[in-house]
């Protein structure tokens, strides 16, 4: 039924080539071990992150010709386990008079004739034709945004004859046609697809439309699902929308926003809405707003549901708003998170490193009931920069509870990476500064996670190479940052103001 109409043009063979060009300049060891980077050049959000004719996809936003954005392709990845990832040819490119300006965010669906769907952002240029073609020009005024679809067999794609199948056309009237993005499909129960996508209403604010199809290429416009009013930044980015325990959960990615109650810093960030979705009516009554991540680097989050019923979610382990941290002399910029599962404590949207880590566990060494004070400790065999770290803190019994407790890692004579707790606030303090950055953007952020009278707190830190996300508390709270340490940095210390009694278990990760 659906015809693919043209061979990849020429955008897409000088893509290839660079890809792999580029792919023969990055050592192994110049990359993260289990997070995805960019075969070469720059890579930005999740797209169509998938499980797919027995594995798992996840696609990016990629410019293989710099470590800078710039017109956007869609890069590839696939993998058996969601911490190696091999990587395919280019699966998008922006070849087409729709999607000139760029191929921008989307996702991935089976089709019941086991092909597989891609949809994303289509960018027409509408402007003067000689502005178009300068370097690095993206006037978002001049581009009309509109979504699109490939079909393909995981490997290659054809992007379908009609496209865009939902054009600007259909918008409504208070919505521009310059913002509108990130479509993301789910399947309702009665067979037919939802796409939800980002757009900015003409009032400046981000709304969430959503969209119906009963064979994903004929679309109608259905109502927004939901509008920002100025709670929560300017315009949304990003959405994915999923049903988890009952509860349903909308994501999105919040740009230009002011603080709200302390919890959601100035800047981009990415959060999580949660309440009760009536399908027949496309209702969404919001209970509850969360940070999905209170560090630094985290964006644009898309999730997929496993075989086994997992809902796992990766985000963008960067930030538009920090991009100066990157280290000129790697030729990739950009990664994803580590694959996280997502679960409910309560009403506590909760996350956790994917359990396939576990398989990749060598060296594991315990300590149990470490005094920790105003000497810093480090430990014998607790050290690296490729590890899963277990910490328990508490007070010791009997005495005055300790004012912070602190973990230093990515650490030597200079250098260090620093997580402090502060149980009387009940804060925890992430600080990057002194983690390879010589750019003055956003090194520390703190996150409330309420008072522990005790002193009792448990963390888990995962580092790989050039990153390190801290679960706190069994995953309901994680901070996530990029560090540019020299790898030689490799130590790990404890630190305290007070009396504090720490159990430490500390795993290597090995690759395959
Ligand atoms: C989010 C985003 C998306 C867009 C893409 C462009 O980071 O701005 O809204 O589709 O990046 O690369």
């Amino acid at each position: 039924m659906i015809k693919g109409h043209k061979a990849a043009g020429q955008r897409m063979a000088a893509a290839e080539q660079a890809q792999k060009e580029g792919l023969l300049k990055v050592l192994p060891e110049q990359r993260p071990l289990f997070h995805l980077t960019p075969p070469t050049g720059w890579m930005n959000d999740p797209n169509g992150f998938s499980f797919y004719k027995g594995r798992f996809h996840l696609f990016f936003q990629y410019n293989p010709y710099s470590t800078h954005w710039d017109t956007m392709h869609w890069g590839h990845a696939v993998s058996d386990d969601l911490l190696q990832w091999e990587y395919l040819p280019v699966a998008l490119a922006p070849d087409d008079p729709y999607d000139e300006m760029g191929c921008f965010s989307g996702c991935a669906v089976g089709l019941p004739d086991g092909k597989m769907m891609l949809m994303y952002t289509s960018l027409r240029y509408i402007g003067d034709p000689v502005r178009k073609d300068a370097p690095g020009f993206m006037d978002s005024t001049q581009i009309v945004q509109t979504q699109s679809a490939a079909v393909g067999d995981g490997i290659t794609f054809e992007k379908y004859e009609n496209n865009p199948v939902i054009p600007e056309t259909v918008l409504p009237e208070d919505i521009s046609r310059h913002d509108f993005r990130d479509p993301k499909i789910l399947c309702l129960r009665d067979g037919t697809y939802l796409a939800v996508a980002a757009a900015k209403g003409l009032d400046g604010y981000g709304q969430i439309l959503m969209f119906r199809s009963r064979d994903g290429f004929s679309w109608e416009y259905w109502k927004p699902l939901i509008r920002n009013y100025g709670c929560f930044g300017k315009m949304w980015e990003c959405p994915d929308f999923f049903e988890l325990d009952g509860k349903w959960v909308l994501i999105i990615s919040p740009m230009e926003m002011l603080p709200v109650e302390g919890r959601y810093p100035n800047g981009y960030g990415c959060m999580a809405l949660i309440g009760d979705f009536d399908e027949s009516s496309g209702t969404f009554a919001v209970q509850k707003d969360q940070p999905l991540d209170c560090g630094i680097d985290f964006y644009a989050a898309q999730t997929l549901l496993s075989p086994d019923g997992r809902r796992i979610m990766v985000g963008w382990m960067q930030n538009w708003s920090t991009l100066a941290m990157h280290r000129d002399d790697l030729p990739w910029a950009g990664q994803m998170s580590l694959p996280r599962e997502l679960f409910f404590k309560g009403d506590v949207l909760c996350q956790r490193p994917a359990a396939e880590l576990a398989q990749r566990h060598v060296d594991e060494v315990h300590y149990k009931s470490v005094p920790v004070s105003s000497g810093e400790v480090s430990l014998y065999g607790v050290s690296g920069r490729m590890i899963d770290l277990d910490l328990e803190v508490c007070t010791v019994p009997g005495t005055p509870l300790y004012r912070w407790f602190s973990i230093r890692f990515a650490q030597n004579e200079i250098h260090s990476t620093r997580v402090f707790f502060f149980p009387l606030e009940g804060m925890v303090r992430l600080d990057r500064s002194n983690s390879g950055s010589r750019q003055a953007v956003v090194h520390e952020r703190v996150c409330s996670i309420g008072p522990s009278p005790d002193g009792r707190i448990r963390m888990r830190i995962i580092l790989d190479r050039f990153s390190a996300e801290v679960f706190l508390n069994d995953g309901e709270y994680v901070m996530s940052a990029v560090i540019y340490t020299d790898l030689s940095a490799d130590k790990v210390s404890f630190l305290a103001e007070g009396r504090t009694i720490l159990n430490v278990k500390k795993r290597s990760i090995r690759g395959r």
